[in-house]
Order: C-alpha cells, then sequence, then structure tokens
C-alpha cells in the first residue's frame, strides 16, 4: 500500500525558515514575576481605554454596516482624511489620494518589497536595524547590506563614499528608521537628512522611511522628516517612502499602520493589497478614525510623551549604577535604549544569567544583517513600570556579576 503521509513542499524561502529572535524570548515572559525590558510594547497603563471605548461605541452605533461589511483596499475615507490631517501637523503636506491605510505599518513594508523589488535586488538598512525588516528582505530574498551608524543616525560621510564605490543604480532601495530609531534609539540629525535625500538622489534609489516612533519625543526639538524634506532637495521628490503608525502611540491591537506613496507606487501596493487581506479591518479602520476625529491622539500625545520620557529618564538613572559594565546611549523619544556590555561580555550569555534573575532584555545580535556585535543589548523602558524598571535593573546587575 503506499504510504500516505502528507508530503509537504515548501517554498524556498521556508524550507529552514528562522523565526524572530524577540518573539522567542516571549515564552519567558509566563515566569512568575518576570520582568521584561526585551519587547517593543506600549505601556498598558497609557492606553487611552476610555477615548477609544467612545470611539468604538460610536462606531458600531452610527456606522454598523460601515464597520461590519468589507471595504475599499485604500482605506475609509474619514480615515484617510483623519491621517493627511496628521501628516500636516507633523509637517508633510500629503494628499488623501497618495495615503494608503495598511493593516499595521509592517504590512507596508511587505507591500512595498512586493512591488518594487525582485529577489538578489541589492537593498541597504542601517546598522543595526529593525529586525521584522531585515525579516521580510531576507524571506523575499534580497540581498541586504547594511549601513554604518552612530549617535546620529546613518552615518552619510561613510555611505555616501560606499556608493560612489558601486554601479550606478546598484542599490534598489534604502530602508531605514530616521527619528528614533528601533533599536538604537538615534535620532538622524537634519543635515544627515538633506545629505541622504540628495544621494537617493544622486545614486538613483528610493528611501523606505518608517516612522513608528518620531510623535515619542520627550526630549530636543523636532525635526522635518525625510518625506516632508524630500520637496526641498533637488531630485528626492517622489523617492521617499514614508511608512507611520497608531500602534505606539494609540494601540498596535488596532492594527492601523499607513503608507503614503508616489502614485506609481501607491497603484501597485493597492494590488498586492487586494491579494493579502482585501482591506484593513473597516471596523478597527472607523473606531481609529473617530478617535482621531475627536482629537483624542492630539491630547494624549503630550501625556505620552511625558509619560515615556519619564521612564527613560528612569531608566538611565539606573543604569547610570551600571556604567562600569555597560555603555548606553541616551535617546530623545522612541522606547528604545541601546546598550554596548563593556569588557567583551557577550550578549546571549548575559541574557541567560538575566533569565535566571527573572529579566529579560534583548541581545542586539538579533539587529545586525551581518557581523553582529555580540556585544549589544536593547533595552525598552515603555513597557514596565517605574518601579519595575529600578527593580529589573538591580536584577540586571546581579546578572552581570
Ligand atoms: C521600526 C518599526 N517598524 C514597524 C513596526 C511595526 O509596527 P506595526 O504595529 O504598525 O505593524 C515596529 C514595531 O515594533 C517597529 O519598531
Amino acid at each position: 500500500m503506499n504510504d500516505l503521509t502528507p508530503t509537504y513542499r515548501f517554498a524556498p524561502a521556508f524550507q529552514a525558515p528562522t523565526g524572530s529572535a524577540i518573539r522567542e524570548l516571549f515564552k519567558y515572559l509566563a515566569q512568575p514575576g518576570m520582568i521584561s525590558f526585551a519587547g517593543g510594547y506600549p505601556a498598558t497603563g497609557f492606553f487611552d481605554q476610555a477615548n477609544l471605548q467612545l470611539a468604538a461605541d460610536r462606531a458600531l452605533r452610527e456606522s454598523p454596516v460601515d464597520c461590519l461589511q468589507y471595504a475599499a483596499t485604500e482605506g475609509l475615507p474619514l480615515l484617510r482624511e483623519q491621517l493627511t490631517a496628521l501628516m500636516a501637523r507633523r509637517g508633510a503636506q500629503v494628499d488623501v489620494a497618495d495615503l494608503l491605510v495598511t493593516t499595521g505599518s509592517q504590512q507596508g513594508l511587505d507591500l512595498l518589497i512586493k512591488v518594487l523589488l525582485s529577489p538578489g535586488d541589492q537593498v541597504l538598512v542601517e546598522r543595526p536595524t529593525y529586525p521584522a525588516a531585515l525579516q521580510a528582505l531576507r524571506l523575499a530574498g534580497m540581498q541586504v547590506h547594511s549601513a554604518a551608524t552612530d549617535a546620529q543616525g546613518l552615518d552619510t560621510d561613510a555611505l555616501a563614499e560606499r556608493l560612489a564605490g558601486l554601479p550606478h543604480g546598484a542599490i534598489r532601495l534604502l530602508y531605514c528608521v530616521p527619528t528614533f530609531a528601533n533599536p538604537t534609539g538615534a535620532c538622524l540629525s537634519l543635515e544627515r537628512r538633506l545629505a541622504l535625500l540628495a544621494l537617493a538622489a544622486r545614486h538613483d534609489f528610493l528611501i523606505i522611511e518608517d516612522d513608528p516612533y518620531g510623535a515619542l519625543r520627550f526630549a530636543g526639538s523636532e525635526l522635518p522628516s525625510l518625506l516632508a524634506l524630500s520637496e526641498q532637495v533637488e531630485g528626492a521628490r517622489g523617492r521617499v517612502v514614508h511608512l507611520s503608525s497608531l500602534s505606539k502611540v494609540v494601540a498596535p491591537g488596532l492594527r492601523i499602520g499607513w503608507l503614503i506613496a508616489p502614485p506609481a507606487v501607491f497603484t501597485r501596493c493597492v494590488i498586492a493589497k487586494q491579494t493579502v487581506d482585501l482591506c484593513t479591518s473597516p471596523w478597527a479602520q472607523r473606531i481609529g478614525a473617530l478617535y482621531l476625529q475627536e482629537g483624542a491622539l492630539e491630547r494624549a500625545l503630550p501625556g505620552l510623551a511625558q509619560g515615556y520620557g519619564a521612564k527613560c529618564q528612569r531608566m538611565l538613572e539606573g543604569l547610570s549604577g551600571l556604567q562600569e559594565v555597560l555603555e548606553v546611549s541616551p535617546p530623545a523619544g522612541g522606547m528604545f535604549i541601546w546598550g554596548r556590555c563593556r569588557h567583551g561580555v557577550d550578549a546571549a550569555t548575559l541574557l541567560q544569567r538575566a533569565i535566571k534573575q527573572n529579566v529579560l532584555f534583548v541581545p542586539g545580535s538579533a539587529f545586525y544583517a551581518q557581523e553582529a556585535d555580540a556585544s549589544s543589548i536593547r533595552l525598552s523602558f515603555a513597557a514596565p513600570s517605574l518601579e519595575q524598571i529600578d527593580e529589573g535593573l538591580l536584577r540586571l546587575g546581579r546578572a552581570f556579576g
């Protein structure tokens, strides 16, 4: 008799895929008393539950069919209008027709990879960078190279030198998080923003500007996005695709992000999205739209920035007690502090000791396209309470031994 056991044949990228290193840490969260500095999760206490409840009640009461029925792939008109207005408040004048609502900004990145790239294309990311971007690019078969960064983000001088040595157009695309990067927290200076845009024009590549954290600034003054600046730099117009999200400022559970792209890219992303999810949940979109229309996000933002600023400050204070063993860069916004262990301490080994002490962080190796710095670590101050930050850092100190 034939063997009736099914044979699964997988696509090349999924023959032996590796999952997210950060998600691997989630199993330890169930350990009683665990304090986590690992995920980039918003503080649950900062969720604006009352206003979200009002928006949710209104959404279903006032527009039940719109909530429950399929909707246009581009997104709900009211939400697109509200997000366009939000972008204007952030200094970028955007046409509603260029804004696509996505199921989280992660989907925006996936759509862009689908429509803009072919397997084997060379792309650049920051060194270090956001792991889910790395994963998406790798699974799509891209050749991912990393560009050096420092405390001010991408080192545009080093990038200029590197690009000068490559054939024109060799790099198709650069993915970056210029404002409060994940994992470094770095914010790209104005001078470098302009230099990066000029490089994109000179070497003919597109920039994906991923900006989920820009609104969470608690120090320094605001900087225009690459999208806004692209209007001012000769040849840079139409070279920036901007991604953003309500995940970090409202709630990741809404799964609402957006993508702003020039028309030729936009229409292709809409078609790509049709085969992924047809449309982002209209119910969630309606809730998000009403929340924004009520002005609730604008009212909440100062408190969020202040709250995350206080947590960051508390973590930096605690870390000053660990400066003999850990060197850190203070961020001016976002959710992360990036550190390097001194004396060649290996972050993966440190993590095992930290887990025994009931504290979690992410070893930096997850964030590198190649040649990981094994002594780097990412700490998020966003989710734990101030007391947990104090206690977690005491435990981390004990893990250093
Ligand atoms: C840099 C960056 N981009 C995108 C995302 C995903 O955001 P969303 O929830 O909108 O998909 C994250 C989440 O951690 C992030 O850090």
